[in-house]
């Protein structure tokens, strides 16, 4: 069942109570973990020099670090700025295992005006788990954040 998406768009906007970039990325993070089934890796990537996602607030295993544009799938969802949905991970040829569990993943890229500040990527150990119904969903999370949030 897609879970409430307005529900919990509600409930982020309220829980992200400052305009800081680090503690609102903990806070998403930790908070998309929580209420969203089936994940086992929710976490950011920041573009902190050009062209390379470094590691940000993450929930799940330890993790890749850094990954450039040109890589995987949060290099895609980067470098094209396109939600990536993967049902099945192990049919991208490029994409890069961190955890040996995640099956799907959905990577939203983040916008501060025309700059890519960075990636949400989302991994779950369930194949096609992500539906166009989550991709919607998810990306009005990433708005959420974006407009309660002082992206640097
Ligand atoms: N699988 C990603 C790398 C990041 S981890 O999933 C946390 C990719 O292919 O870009």
């Amino acid at each position: 069942m897609t879970p409430d998406y307005p529900l919990l768009a509600r409930q982020l906007g309220a829980l992200l109570d400052t305009r800081d970039w680090l503690v609102n990325s903990a806070q998403t993070c930790a908070f998309l973990m929580q209420e969203l089934p089936d994940l086992n890796w929710a976490g950011f990537y920041l573009q902190r020099e050009p062209g390379l996602l470094g590691l940000g607030p993450f929930q799940g295993k330890p993790a890749c670090h850094p990954i450039p544009f040109d890589k995987g799938v949060c290099g895609a969802a980067a470098r094209t700025r396109q939600t990536q949905r993967v049902a099945d991970v192990h049919a991208v040829d490029d994409h890069i295992a961190c955890d040996a569990d995640s099956q799907a993943e959905l990577v939203v890229p983040i916008l501060a005006g025309d700059r890519l500040w960075g990636v949400l990527d989302l991994d779950s150990p369930l194949r096609d788990r992500f539906t166009a119904a989550d991709q919607a969903g998810i990306e009005a999370l990433v708005d959420v954040f974006v407009e309660q949030t002082d992206l640097e």
